[in-house]
């Protein structure tokens, strides 16, 4: 993660319009695209959830936008949105009383940088999200972006809990303030996905070193597990999964106490293992045809995907 030196490269280079044109146009990128997203329609989302509902792990859907530009973009996604909760709603039931279908929403992607509108028209969207998932029983948590984001999502969610109260929030273990997030968010009812954070942060606001990164997060799962809300521990990192038995087990949490959650496409054996053992296992499955900034956050995180990209662009 942050010890990796060509991250920060990769987020920056993932900022220039050269380099989206390039990567966009590959014919390698496909495949690669693939690897991660769940495809560009939400036929193939759902098509996607059932083979996870069938091999007995849970799905969080998201679909892929951020930095939306304009309200009508905006509405546009909400539509879509809604038409995903009520393809979802047969499902709803499965995996009561944590239902096993939930989406993720985006807050840029709903409008929060729409200029000092931009948190209304975010929440008022979220809301409508909320309302449609709430008729459908399915749940909505709403992800984390870069930390200039963190105060007005933060705000939001507290907000739609008020109504929705099974509204989750991410927390991002590289930032500084996480640890007080956490304090605060542990309540009951409360639901926090803990990730490390998947954006290029200055060292004012965010541990650089993985190391650090990893002790702020084990830090902060103690916290949430110490607390009476419902832990979503978000990592693929084997440290961290085989961490969360023994903390469980010390606050006297059972496997209906916290759920592991990881990517679409990332460690699928690891996914079946800890399914197969009884723990509810959430895959965060990605779909639409705005999937740049998603894939580049994940071949920041593993040079090796980068690898195999460039190496499969060079090779034709
Ligand atoms: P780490 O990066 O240390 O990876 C540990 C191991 O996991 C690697 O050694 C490798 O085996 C595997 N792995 C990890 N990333 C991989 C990749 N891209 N390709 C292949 N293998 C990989 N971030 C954020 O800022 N806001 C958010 O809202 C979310 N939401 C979110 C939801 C869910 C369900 C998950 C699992 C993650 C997120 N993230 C996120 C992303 C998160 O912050 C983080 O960047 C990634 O999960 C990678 O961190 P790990 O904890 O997996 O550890």
């Amino acid at each position: 993660l942050a010890s990796n030196p060509l991250r920060p490269v990769i987020l920056a280079a993932a900022k220039s319009s050269r380099v989206r044109a390039l990567i966009t146009a590959a014919p390698p990128t496909r495949r690669l695209v693939d690897r991660f997203v769940a495809g560009d329609t939400r036929a193939d989302a759902l098509a996607a959830t059932k083979a996870l509902l069938d091999t007995g792990r849970s799905v969080s859907i998201d679909h892929l936008g951020e930095d939306t530009t304009d309200r009508a973009q905006a509405r546009a996604i909400v539509a879509e949105y809604e038409a995903l909760i009520a393809d979802l709603a047969p499902s709803a039931g499965t995996g009561a009383p944590v239902p096993a279908v939930e989406v993720s929403v985006k807050l840029t992607a709903l409008g929060l940088a729409l200029g000092a509108e931009g948190p209304a028209v975010a929440l008022g969207h979220a809301r409508q999200i909320c309302a449609a998932a709430a008729e459908a029983g399915v749940w909505v948590t709403v992800d984390a972006e870069d930390h200039t984001t963190t105060d007005a999502t933060l705000s939001i969610v507290r907000r739609l809990r008020e109504d929705y109260p099974w509204v989750g929030a991410v927390l991002q273990a590289y930032l500084h303030r996480t640890e007080a997030d956490c304090r605060e968010l542990s309540g009951p009812g409360s639901r926090v996905r803990l990730c490390k954070g998947a954006y290029r942060e200055p060292a004012s606001v965010a541990y650089q070193d993985a190391a650090e990164v990893n002790a702020s997060y084990l830090r902060c799962l103690r916290v949430l597990m110490a607390g009476q809300g419902y832990p979503m521990v978000a990592s693929h990192d084997p440290a961290i999964v085989a961490a969360v038995d023994p903390l469980a087990a010390e606050h006297a949490r059972g496997p209906d106490g916290f759920e592991h959650q990881m990517l679409y496409g990332i460690r699928d054996l690891e996914q079946r293992r800890l399914a197969d053992a009884g723990y509810r296992m959430r895959v965060y499955v990605p779909y639409g045809a705005q999937w740049y900034g998603y894939l580049m956050r994940r071949l920041a995180e593993r040079p090796s995907n980068l690898k195999f990209f460039l190496r499969s662009v060079v090779s034709r």
